[in-house]
């Protein structure tokens, strides 16, 4: 049998602790944690995104605030609302929504957000403490996957973890995390060669690529745990749906564990979003 891995579940036991820990340190303290959010633009997908965060941060008793910018918004002026959150001692956690508009550098932005309020983990500082098993903020989807993987399977030591996709916000971190487990990790991206040989040696496959149902059934070890990262939007029979990097129908034939899209990896994401925050501000009160 199959398990599926329950996003949702195991977010919920998050939360659950986050919001105890949460009042432990607003008792101790007197300070109430403080997220912003910042969305430039109106593309659709990040507006849900953005508007659970900041639903979220509210239930877990942050002050939360969020900032809708219009899609022509120029550097300086998104420079100054950064610095202007940066400055303000009631924002403890600062997330700039991603990806921005083609006008807008992205890298400047991730190098502006003050380190100790980058709840999203990019910042080149804290890219760093992360490659150095240091970390205090970790990217908030691959620490999701890992909760969940920890949760499959207890100790990840000796196991073989593919990642399949290389990007800022998960492939690279999510490595960098499997690696601090103890996996052997093997990274493959759109130029990688013999993609599936090297799926199918996973005893762990973490798919965030992107491209909607691009991992086969065939792809995948009998037994292996896989995490499905993509978010993919996608008509079938007219009806629009959101599908995964996975094909979920083949793979669960297949895997010995599998995160289903929706109500896997995203309610993760979010919780531990939420988490970060209480530890930025835990590190700007103590
Ligand atoms: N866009 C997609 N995922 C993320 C994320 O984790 N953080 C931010 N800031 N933008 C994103």
């Amino acid at each position: 049998m199959t398990l599926l891995i329950d996003g949702k579940k195991i977010s919920a036991a998050v939360v659950e602790q986050l919001a105890i820990d949460t009042k432990t340190f607003i008792a101790e303290f007197g300070v109430t944690p403080g997220l912003a959010v910042v969305l430039v633009g109106d593309d659709p997908a990040s507006q849900v995104y953005v508007r659970n965060k900041v639903k979220q941060a509210t239930a877990a008793g942050f002050h939360s605030t969020e900032h809708r910018l219009p899609a022509d918004t120029g550097q300086e002026e998104l420079n100054a609302l950064v610095e202007q959150l940066n400055n303000d001692p009631s924002v403890h956690g600062i997330l700039v929504q991603l990806p921005l508009p083609e006008q807008l550098n992205e890298p400047e932005i991730i190098r502006l957000i003050a380190a100790e309020k980058d709840v999203d983990g990019f910042h080149p500082l804290n890219v760093g403490a992360l490659a150095s098993g240091m970390a205090e903020l970790i990217p908030c989807t691959p620490m999701g996957c890992m909760i969940m993987l920890e949760k499959t399977l207890g100790d990840l030591s000796g196991k073989h973890a593919v990642v399949v996709g290389r990007s800022n916000i998960v492939g690279k971190p999510m490595a960098a995390l499997l690696l601090q487990a103890n996996c052997t990790v093997t990274v493959v991206h759109s130029r990688s060669a013999e993609i599936e040989a090297i799926c199918r040696q996973a005893d762990i496959l973490v798919a965030a690529v992107g491209r909607p149902e691009m991992i086969r059934g065939s792809w995948i070890k009998p037994g292996a745990t896989v995490i499905d990262v993509g978010i993919n939007a996608v008509e079938k029979d007219g009806k629009r749906r959101l599908v995964g990097d996975v094909a979920f129908g083949e793979a669960s034939e297949v895997a010995g564990a599998i995160s289903p899209v929706p109500g896997g990896v995203g309610p993760m994401t979010i919780a531990c979003l939420m988490k970060n925050t209480l530890t930025a501000a835990r590190q700007q009160v103590s």
